[in-house]
C-alpha cells in the first residue's frame, strides 16, 4: 500500500468525484427518511495543500484552484464551493469530511480506510461528527457486512487506488456484490483512464452486474507528461436529474479545468436512462 492520497487531493479528478457526490447527498436529502453512506476507500477526510506531498506533486492547482473565481453556478457547486472555502486557505476536504459535514442528524456515514496513518487522522476528522463512524479495516471485505444499510436508502462510495494491477476487476466483483446486496442504492466509483480501452472494459464488467441504470462520466483534461490526463465516474442507480445537474456543472467547470484549453467532458447513459 504505497498510495498517497495527499499528492492527488484537489485535482481534476477529485474535483469532478466531489461534485458527484455533493450532488447525489443534495438529492437524498430531498426525502426526511434517512439514509446511510458507506465510504469504502475513504482517505483521511482532510488535506493540507500546502503539505510537502501537494506542493510537489502541484496538482491541485489543475483543479480546485482553478475554481477559485467561481461565484456562481448551479447549486451543487455553490454548496462544495461553500464547504472547501469554508475550511479555511490551503485545506481541502476528503469525501467523508464532505459527506459528513453535509449529513443531516438522521444520517449516517461508514468510512472505511485501511492505511493506519491514514485512519488515524481519519478519525480526528470525523470527531465532530456524532453521526459518522470510521472503520479501519479493509474496504472490500467489510462491505458485505454493512449491505443492505438498515435505511434501505443510500450511496456506496468505492474511490480505491487502482494500485494493484487487478483492481478494476476487484471493483467490478464488488460494485456487483454490493448491487446484489442493495438494488435500489446509489454507487459512484471512481476510476482513472490511463487506457481507454482498459477502461471501457471495466466499465462493461460492471455493467455485467446487471443494474437498471448506469451512467458514465468522463473527463479530459489533455495530456501533460505521465500525469493522469483522463478519469472518470460510474453512478449505479443515479438520482433523477444527477445526469442533467452533472452537465451543468461540467458547462461551469470544464473550460476551467483542461491543461491547453478546454477539459472534454462527456456525461452518457451504459444502461436506463431518464
Ligand atoms: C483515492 S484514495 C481515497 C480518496 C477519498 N475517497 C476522497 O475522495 O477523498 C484511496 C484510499 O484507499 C485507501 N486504501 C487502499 N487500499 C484499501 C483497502 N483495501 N481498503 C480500504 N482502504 C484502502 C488508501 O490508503 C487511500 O487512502
Amino acid at each position: 500500500m504505497n498510495y498517497r492520497h495527499a499528492f492527488h487531493a484537489g485535482n481534476f479528478a477529485d474535483v469532478i468525484k466531489h461534485l458527484a457526490l455533493v450532488s447525489i447527498l443534495i438529492h437524498l436529502k430531498k426525502k426526511p427518511a434517512p439514509f446511510a453512506v458507506i465510504d469504502s476507500h475513504a482517505g483521511r477526510g482532510l488535506y493540507d495543500l500546502t503539505s510537502e506531498e501537494a506542493r510537489r506533486s502541484g496538482e491541485a492547482a489543475g483543479g480546485i484552484a482553478r475554481l477559485a473565481g467561481l461565484t456562481d453556478g448551479p447549486e451543487t457547486l455553490r454548496s462544495y464551493l461553500d464547504l472547501v472555502r469554508g475550511l479555511g486557505a490551503g485545506r481541502y476536504p476528503g469525501s467523508p469530511l464532505i459527506a459528513a459535514r453535509l449529513l443531516r442528524p438522521q444520517d449516517r456515514l461508514v468510512a472505511i480506510e485501511k492505511h493506519p496513518q491514514e485512519a488515524q487522522a481519519l478519525g480526528a476528522a470525523l470527531a465532530p461528527f456524532r453521526r459518522a463512524r470510521l472503520a479501519e479495516a479493509d474496504g472490500y471485505s467489510r462491505l458485505p457486512s454493512l449491505l443492505p444499510p438498515p435505511e434501505r436508502r443510500g450511496l456506496v462510495l468505492i474511490d480505491p487506488p487502482y494500485e494493484a494491477p487487478d483492481e478494476f476487476a476487484q471493483v467490478a466483483r464488488a460494485v456487483a456484490d454490493v448491487h446484489r446486496r442493495f438494488a435500489t442504492g446509489i454507487v459512484l466509483i471512481w476510476f482513472p483512464i490511463k487506457s481507454p480501452a482498459a477502461a471501457d472494459a471495466f466499465c462493461g464488467e460492471v455493467l455485467l452486474a446487471g443494474p437498471r441504470k448506469l451512467l458514465r462520466l468522463d473527463i479530459h483534461v489533455g495530456a501533460a507528461d505521465d500525469r493522469l490526463a483522463a478519469a472518470g465516474l460510474l453512478v449505479v442507480n443515479p438520482p433523477f436529474g444527477f445526469a442533467d445537474d452533472m452537465r451543468a456543472v461540467l458547462g461551469v467547470v470544464a473550460p476551467l479545468l483542461g491543461r491547453d484549453g478546454a477539459a472534454r467532458a462527456r456525461v452518457a447513459w451504459l444502461a436506463g436512462g431518464e
